[in-house]
């Protein structure tokens, strides 16, 4: 109820900074973020990441020590992606199902600095591992073929809860590939591998920072319009959803973040899941050029993006400044 002016003044809580925080409906925490990290091979390598700024692709050595900085900062997951050596790269993908690629020797590094201190997040998708960057298997037109692509990621996921993953996450946005996953994570014992699917997956312009960073943008031709989501669709995001979880997903997400802010609402509101936002590679981006054109403060721009997913009933967020924004939360 609101009553009216002047009996009722808006701005009276608002007077003194005690009073803000005693009215606060939202509350952001260094639990709510998850770190993506871009791995890459080598020993005490540092790779920035031009479109990036600020973020790099690190060695072995250099994720554990993130990992171990994660901890300290009270950051609970990591999200690993890797930057997979061209001549490893190809038509099928099949290093992706090697138990000893880069992605599950991250799982270990992660594992044996940290033990069981931070949940790690492990990527479901071929493009980090195929010679043409589509996120599947290609018939002779490019076209990404759906149940044969189900196939491989199968064993792509078991490889990587084999190697120690706590959640697969797939963003590859083929059909039925929930189902199929979580019955392959049954069958091999591993009862308490989550998955958190990427349900509502956009096929979105704010991606181009990340495929630099997996070494992906170069290699791929075309778009991925026929697996990722049409931007103006909104209804067959809740279908998604609703398949997901139909078929095992113990939460979802939607991705990009901001830009798409009104489905997470409306999946927070017709599902009782946890949601979860991708601030992707595209809006960090913006944000730095935003901050480096002198239009914004950054600490000012990452805290108030951050608590709008809060604010809008995500459960959490991935997103690259989570080390920034861990620390100004810590402070
Ligand atoms: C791969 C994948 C992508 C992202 C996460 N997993 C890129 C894509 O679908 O092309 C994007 C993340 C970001 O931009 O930060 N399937």
């Amino acid at each position: 109820m609101t009553g009216s002016y002047p009996a009722t003044r808006l701005r009276r809580p608002r007077s003194a900074a005690w009073s803000r925080a005693l009215h606060r409906e939202t509350v952001l925490t260094p639990s709510d973020l998850i770190w993506p990290l871009f791995v890459t091979e080598g020993q005490g390598v540092e790779e920035p990441i031009a479109t990036l700024p600020g973020v790099s692709r690190w060695s072995l050595d250099g994720i554990a020590a993130r990992a171990k900085e994660a901890v300290a900062l009270g950051i609970p997951c990591l999200a690993l992606f890797p930057n997979t050596p061209a001549n490893l790269r190809s038509d099928d993908g099949a290093e992706a199902l090697n138990p000893d690629n880069l992605m599950c020797r991250a799982i270990k590094a992660i594992r044996d600095a940290c033990g069981s201190d931070i949940g790690v997040l492990t990527d479901v998708a071929l493009d980090p591992y195929t010679s043409h960057g589509q996120d599947g298997l290609i018939d002779g037109a490019g076209y990404v073929l759906n149940d044969d692509t189900v196939a491989v990621l199968v064993d792509q996921a078991v490889n990587q809860a084999e190697a120690g993953a706590d959640i697969i996450a797939p963003s590859d946005m083929m059909d039925g590939r929930i189902r199929a996953i979580r019955m392959a994570l049954e069958l091999g014992g591993h009862h308490n591998v989550q998955i958190m699917s990427y349900a509502a997956k956009y096929a979105s312009a704010f991606y181009g920072p990340f495929r630099d960073a997996v070494g992906s943008r170069g290699l791929l031709k075309g778009d991925k319009k026929t697996y990722q989501m049409d931007p103006a669709n909104g209804e067959e995001a809740l279908r998604e959803v609703a398949l997901d979880l139909a078929e095992g997903a113990d939460s979802v997400m939607v991705k990009p973040g901001l830009p798409y802010l009104d489905i997470a609402r409306r999946v927070r509101e017709r599902f009782e899941v946890p949601v979860f936002a991708y601030q992707v590679s595209g809006e960090y981006a913006m944000i730095e050029a935003a901050v480096a054109a002198g239009a914004g403060e950054r600490d000012a721009l990452v805290l108030e993006t951050l608590m709008a997913f809060k604010r809008a009933g995500c459960a959490g967020v991935l997103t690259y400044h989570a080390p920034l924004a861990a620390r100004l939360l810590n402070a």
